[in-house]
């Protein structure tokens, strides 16, 4: 391959799903493949705010919930489209918590739309890459919890289901030129993380941590010894993902980056 860093940058013609597009690192994602060209599909249950993203960045909006994989394979599988990109983002730490605290419904619903909704999403993209006949890219945000415990057995072990996810599905889709990869952020302040702070969203987070040594503490001790000495952007995520679904990246595949200034070193 000869073409220059900055050819394989313009992903002008390109289709690319994001989903949980509306806002936070979803959004940033859209904002930054826009930029190199692609045309973004903004995927999100949020209606209004996945209307206001794809408005912002010349591309569509698409009400989808992830976690109905019915609604996903015929939302997705018709798409007029094709598409060359899926990043699957949508995901909550709504209901982190601790076994003492987490009913068995709270952990389901926390693996159901962290963890099954890549499946729900990659069946029918992946289906269409292939007819396509060239290939794609698929990444998966996980987190740096799925690496090292931190917030729960719902969560966490949801996002190492989605690092692992990542692995399996790229020795699957290999032979068909689609590559899968994984993104895990660090602790990265978004929208939906100040109002869940301030009570404006429900959250199954313990006020006081007592009953658990995952939650509290432990989170505010690692991240307030980030070694790169601040919290990650939006934009710091979508940069890896932009090199993951571009061809720079185009001999990897079933990785992990974590992109987490160190977070997970110390
Ligand atoms: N912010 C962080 O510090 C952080 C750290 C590690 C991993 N992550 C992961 O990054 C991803 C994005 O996180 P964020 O902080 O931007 O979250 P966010 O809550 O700000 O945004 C999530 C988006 O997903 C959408 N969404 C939620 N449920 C959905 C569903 N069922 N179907 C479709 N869309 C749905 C929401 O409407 C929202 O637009 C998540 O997978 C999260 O687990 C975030």
């Amino acid at each position: 391959m000869n073409e220059s860093a900055g050819a394989l940058l313009d992903l002008s013609g390109k289709v690319a799903v994001v989903t949980g597009a509306a806002t936070g690192i979803g959004e940033g994602i859209a904002r930054t493949l826009a930029e190199v060209g692609v045309d973004v599909i903004v995927a999100d249950i949020d209606t209004v705010g996945a209307h206001r993203v794809a408005g912002d960045v010349g591309g569509t909006a698409l009400d989808l919930d992830v976690r109905d994989a019915a609604q996903c394979a015929s939302v997705l599988g018709d798409i007029g489209e094709r598409i060359d990109i899926l990043v699957n983002n949508a995901g909550s730490y709504h209901e982190a918590g601790s076994i003492l605290d987490q009913s068995v419904e709270s952990w389901s619903r926390s693996i159901e739309l962290n963890l099954a909704s890549l499946f729900h999403c990659s069946k029918p993209v992946a289906a269409r890459m292939v007819d396509q006949g060239d290939g794609g890219a698929i990444v998966n945000i996980a987190s740096v919890d799925g690496l090292l415990p931190c917030l729960g057995t719902g969560y966490d072990s949801a996002k190492a289901g989605a690092i692992h996810f990542s692995r399996s599905l790229a020795v699957d889709l290999a032979p068909h030129g689609i590559r899968v990869n994984a993104v895990s952020p660090g602790v990265v302040p978004v929208p939906t993380l100040d109002r869940m702070h301030a009570g404006e969203i429900e959250h199954f987070w313990p006020t006081e941590p007592s009953t658990s040594g995952l939650m509290g503490p432990l989170m505010k001790q690692r991240s307030a010894n980030v070694p790169i000495g601040r919290k990650g952007t939006p934009r710091d995520i979508a940069n890896a993902v932009l090199f993951l679904v571009s061809d720079l990246s185009s001999y990897v595949t079933g990785q992990n980056i974590a992109v987490d200034g160190g977070w997970t070193l110390v």
